[in-house]
């Protein structure tokens, strides 16, 4: 329960198409770009194929967005706390990032964030690891109130129910990631995607590597598409089971943050690497974000199925149990 991938497992059109996979002929290569994926998401999201760029899970979204429009040493601002790997991708492309925080609600500091100098703006909504989406006004006016472009993370966006990919053909410097990882289900065969005008979306198509998307990924991820009633019930699941899960943390005495992606940041009394470190040891996986300022002694745990969380609050017991 530590990654926030899908708790009911793979998805199950996905692996159906896998198994047909195994009369393609592999020997050759697939469509440079995923051009069948893209259809289907320009389909799905009433967009033109052109809107799409798709790859190798949206951590390549990520780096190509850095790639296009960062040059070494310059600079992208970025939230605190976000995801780890938003910096990691500007690190790595030889950029500099400038944090600003959140505020005490986990929400976006919109003038801090408007006042920083940088070539673009990432952030991620539902945040990661904090769990709470930011108000939309805040995310629309770091879109309008200046021209470079604003990169909205929507890993998690299936979890809410708004999304800011429609209004991409309306902002010409909004991209929008999300993947197929988390409520898809695939999270193994790395499939994501990014959506921005057609013009900001041809200029990455440029920079991405060619064929990052191969052939068995771009199947499967089709025929996840395809198939909404698994994505409707893994949302269904996790909205279903998130009243439960927090009821259970606070019932043992923890601060639990507002959600509304399928995990859940919470503060337990003791400290926060003992009882991950003593979950493990029971076989039980979360995330330890004790060390990581802002977020000191906070732990993440992935909204689990009914018996994964009950479980999951069984072992918080015995541990809380041992430690008295
Ligand atoms: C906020 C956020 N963005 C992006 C990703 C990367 O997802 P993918 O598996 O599509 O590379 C993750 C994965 O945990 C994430 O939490």
């Amino acid at each position: 329960m530590d990654t926030s991938t899908n708790a009911l497992g793979g998805n199950p059109a996905g692996l159906r198409a896998l198994q047909e996979c195994a009369s393609i002929n592999v020997g050759q290569y697939p469509s440079t770009y995923g051009d069948g994926l893209r259809e289907e998401l320009a389909k799905l999201y009433g967009l033109k194929r052109d809107n799409f760029v798709v790859g190798n899970g949206s951590d390549e979204a990520l780096d190509v967005i850095m790639k296009t429009f960062m040059e070494p040493g310059e600079t992208v601002i970025t939230a605190h706390p976000a995801y780890v790997l938003h910096s990691f991708f500007v690190k790595i492309n030889g950029g500099r990032t400038a944090t600003v925080d959140l505020d005490e609600d986990f929400q976006l500091d919109v003038d801090s964030i408007l006042s920083a100098k940088g070539k673009l703006v990432l952030i991620c909504t539902p945040n990661n690891p904090t769990s709470n989406t930011f108000r939309q006004e805040d995310v629309r006016a770091l879109v309008e109130g200046s021209n470079r472009p604003v990169v909205v993370d929507e890993a998690y966006g299936e979890y809410t129910g708004s999304s800011f990919l429609p209004l991409v053909d309306r902002y010409d410097n909004l991209i929008v990631t999300r993947t197929f990882s988390k409520a898809y289900g695939l999270a193994g065969m790395r499939v994501g995607y990014l959506a921005a005008s057609e013009g900001m979306a041809e200029a990455m198509q440029k920079v991405k590597i060619p064929y990052s998307l191969n052939l068995v990924g771009e199947r499967v991820a089709i025929a996840a598409l395809r198939d909404r009633e698994f994505l409707e019930r893994s949302v269904r699941v996790v909205n279903e089971e998130r009243p439960y899960l927090m009821k259970g943390l606070e019932d043992l005495g923890f601060k639990v943050f507002p959600s509304e992606a399928n995990y859940i940041m919470f503060r337990p009394d003791m400290p926060s690497d003992l009882l991950t470190a003593k979950l493990s040891d029971r076989g039980v996986l979360v995330r330890d974000f004790g060390k990581v300022r802002m977020l000191e002694n906070c732990m993440r745990t992935t909204i689990g199925t009914r018996e994964m969380n009950s479980v999951l609050l069984e072992r918080m017991r015995e541990v809380l149990g041992e430690c008295l």
